[in-house]
């Protein structure tokens, strides 16, 4: 038996249930027959044009030193769709190829294929993974019958610093919550087995750490010690690959001064050997070739070393497999077995999709039309959206009355650009304004509508997708504007103010050193306040911004995000009071840039700061502001109010075989009907390696009527208990515990327990 014969075999034996119609002796077959060229093309993966007569062939197949030949015959093409275009470029392709392999095509489905759910960041704040279950299911659908068989999504690294563009496309700070959401997404993407209909492989990105770049600047170092890595960042990417992810990517960054792409001990040890990932591991853009400019790599020579090596199977766009890998193996320099594996891998997954035995697999121009933004799936946009708004502030000011007059004034009053910088297949012209959504609801015409202001002056810089200057309106007559927004909010009794980040200014490559509303927005949300002292903020962002003035001024503030598709007609629910807002954030609000990364699970200092409680000098605290964030993580509030009793708990002691009950009783104090998140954390008080101040372990929805009350029980076990320990190992240590329950991580409320 050949190395890959039994590498093959044993693969393939793991996943028996899920072979599609290919055998296990015909795949064996299939690479036995492969020429070394023809795996190492497996191995690369290109955009659609180099495929197609688009044109762009000569040029940049030069650049990345591909021959036309070998890059008519790469194995997965990335960022195309539409069912006609890929079932003839299928099609076309297999014509071609001596065995028939049919191609792979990816591509990023972030939060919605046509239909727009709210960016990751929204979603998090549902505190729902089922929910983005059920949102990532209809975005496979609608990119299967665009003949998309892998996204590259989700992203589930964790993010503690709001300045990172890319906190848009994560769920937040919290290691617990990411995880739920990766596994929650990873299912709705792939369901029970990605041959099925509708369905697409997920790929968990990026591996790793990719979330903690130095200073917040993209594609920066990342310095994390193992500990850290290991507790809080590791832990989401796990999950995704044990709800069974198809694919991984690297990341761009170093980890421990070897970048992503070729550290052997990250995706050897970690990835394949801890985890026991045994899917695609495909490069992030380039990432190969970047390892020349991050110093790790002399040329592309050893750049394609170092990638094989660390075992990535897939090259995304430079052209390095194609150009060396072939080399290398007769060479000497890496044994043929790795380019087996890999394309081992890479034919594997095109098995376990059913593409051997349908090419197309969901592609369909019939169902495209009759399934992409359906009214089902508008429908689930637009609940996704209401249950990601958080309300940050509400001095009685919503819901909005019916009677009386109100001045929307905004510039995202009128404006269509509210799904996020990954949303690349959504079109605007699908996304209703916020002026139509009122109209929607509100025909009496009372409700008066201006932008006031542009979305950003010449302040600020805005890159869209392709490099070009992004398209915006010109700061016209700005004077004029904002005079036409005072008049209006003289003579009503209540401002709606639609204001923001553009939707450019976070994503990726769109790092932020201060994150705040433009300021040409801020001018505007000045003199409207002058004017008028009933405003009410419905502010839009990727990121927690630094609100403190808004957060000052203004009677309410809703925090909408990136809501998407259905996003205005979900924030006309919420001002109007048919849906009682939910959200809870996902990432803390820093008070201000200067604070971040600032997150609720850190740890405590020798010297901690309690205002109030300790006044020397020499403790862990700025000078010139408060340590706690503006708004912290969990927080939110509802149109009615919940008080939370005392934790009680069932024993104070327990050991590794039991568990203790914590309870409390939730009660509607207000006079609507309202959903609750209560959450519960642990805080382990003395171990071996410090604990994080509070640890979510749990957290549950519950919805109560004005005056009743309910109680909620969350369990304590020896698993909520464990950590990485001193010794390497995730266990629980005897000692002393404190568990909180409260409605926010924030919270004091705790009862104490011994674990024996
Ligand atoms: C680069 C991004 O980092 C990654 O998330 C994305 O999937 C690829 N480009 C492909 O578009």
């Amino acid at each position: 038996m050949t190395i890959m014969e039994m590498f093959l075999g044993c693969m393939l034996t793991k996943r028996k249930d899920m072979v599609g119609k290919m055998t296990e002796q015909e795949l064996h077959s299939l690479l036995e027959e492969m020429t070394l060229e023809e795996k190492v093309n497996q191995m690369q993966q290109l955009i659609g044009a180099f495929l197609t007569d688009e044109g762009v062939v000569t040029g940049p197949m030069q650049e990345m030193g591909l021959t036309e030949e070998r890059a008519a015959l790469a194995g997965s093409v990335l960022g195309t769709h539409g069912a006609a275009k890929l079932k003839k470029m299928q099609r076309e392709f297999m014509e071609k190829h001596p065995h028939r392999i049919p191609l792979l095509f990816m591509l990023d489905v972030i939060n919605g294929f046509r239909t727009i759910f709210p960016i990751p960041l929204g979603q998090g704040a549902s505190f729902e993974p089922e929910l983005s279950e059920r949102c990532a299911a209809v975005a496979a659908k609608e990119s299967a019958v665009s003949g998309v068989h892998v996204t590259f999504a989700p992203m589930v690294d964790l993010v503690r610093d709001a300045r990172w563009g890319r906190v848009m496309e994560s769920t937040g700070e919290d290691p617990y919550m990411n995880s739920l959401f990766s596994a929650a997404m990873v299912k709705g993407f792939q369901g029970e087995d990605i041959k099925e209909p509708y369905r697409v492989a997920a790929c968990v990105k990026h591996f790793g750490g990719y979330g903690a770049p130095t200073a917040g600047r993209d594609y920066n170092t990342v310095e994390l010690s193992e500990h850290t890595l290991r507790e809080f960042y590791l832990p989401s990417y796990k999950a995704g690959i044990d709800a069974g992810a198809a694919m991984v990517m690297t990341a761009f960054n170093t980890l421990g001064g070897i970048p992503c792409s070729g550290n052997k001990w990250l995706m050897r040890d970690v990835l394949r050997g801890e985890m026991e990932f045994d899917g695609v591991l495909i490069s992030d853009w380039a990432a190969i070739e970047e390892m020349i400019y991050h110093g790790y790599c002399a040329d592309r020579k050893e750049a394609a070393l170092r990638a094989a090596e660390a075992g990535v199977d897939i090259d995304m766009m430079t052209g390095i497999y194609s150009e060396h890998l072939c080399g290398l193996v007769r060479e000497g320099k890496i044994p043929e077995k790795l380019v087996d594996e890999a394309a081992a891998r890479i034919l594997d997954l095109k098995n376990r999709l059913g593409l051997f035995e349908n090419p197309y697999k969901d592609a369909d121009e019939k169902a495209e039309a009759e399934i992409i933004l359906c009214k089902e799936h508008r429908e689930l946009a637009r609940e996704a959206a209401r249950k990601s708004f958080v309300l940050l502030k509400n001095e009685d000011a919503l819901p909005l009355k019916k009677e009386g007059k109100t001045a929307y004034i905004g510039p995202y009053v009128d404006n269509r650009h509210m799904m996020g910088a990954w949303s690349i297949i959504g079109e605007s012209k699908d996304v209703t304004t916020l002026q139509e959504a009122v109209g929607e609801y509100d025909g009496s015409g009372q409700a008066v509508f201006c932008a006031g202001s542009p979305m950003v002056g010449d302040d600020v810089k805005l890159e869209g997708f392709a490099g070009s200057e992004a398209q915006e309106t010109p700061v016209q007559d700005a004077g004029r504007m904002l005079e036409e927004a005072v008049g209006m909010a003289k003579s009503a009794d209540t401002v709606v103010m639609a204001i923001g980040e553009h939707y450019l200014q976070s994503g990726e490559a769109s790092s932020q050193a201060n994150i705040q509303v433009p300021e040409v927005q801020m001018e505007l949300f000045r003199k409207i306040c002058e004017v008028n002292e009933n405003v009410v903020v419905v502010l839009f962002s990727g990121r927690p911004l630094d609100i403190r003035e808004i957060s000052e001024k203004a009677k309410a503030v809703l925090h909408v995000w990136m809501p998407g598709t259905e996003g205005a007609r979900a924030i006309v629910d919420v001002l109007y009071g048919d849906y009682n807002p939910t959200g809870k954030l996902p990432m803390s609000f820093p008070y201000c840039v200067g604070q971040v990364p600032v997150h609720y699970n850190e740890y405590a200092t020798g010297r901690p700061y309690m205002p109030g409680k300790n006044k020397d000098r020499f403790r862990s605290k700025y000078l010139d502001i408060p340590n706690a964030p503006l708004y912290p993580f969990g927080y939110g509030l509802s149109y009615t109010s919940f008080s939370v009793s005392p934790v009680m708990l069932d024993k104070e002691c327990m050991t590794r075989e039991e568990n203790i009950q914590a309870e409390v009783k939730v009660k509607n104090t207000g006079a609507r009907r309202g959903t609750e998140t209560v959450q519960f954390y642990i805080h382990d008080v003395a171990a071996s390696v410090v604990r994080p101040v509070k640890e979510l372990k749990g957290f549950c929805k519950v919805t109560l009527e004005p005056g009743e009350e309910q109680t909620v029980r969350f369990t304590i076990d020896d698993s909520k208990l464990r950590f990485l320990t001193e010794n390497g190992r995730q266990e629980s240590e005897a000692g002393e515990f404190e568990a909180f329950v409260g409605t926010d991580s924030a919270t004091v409320n705790c009862a104490k327990f011994q674990l024996v």
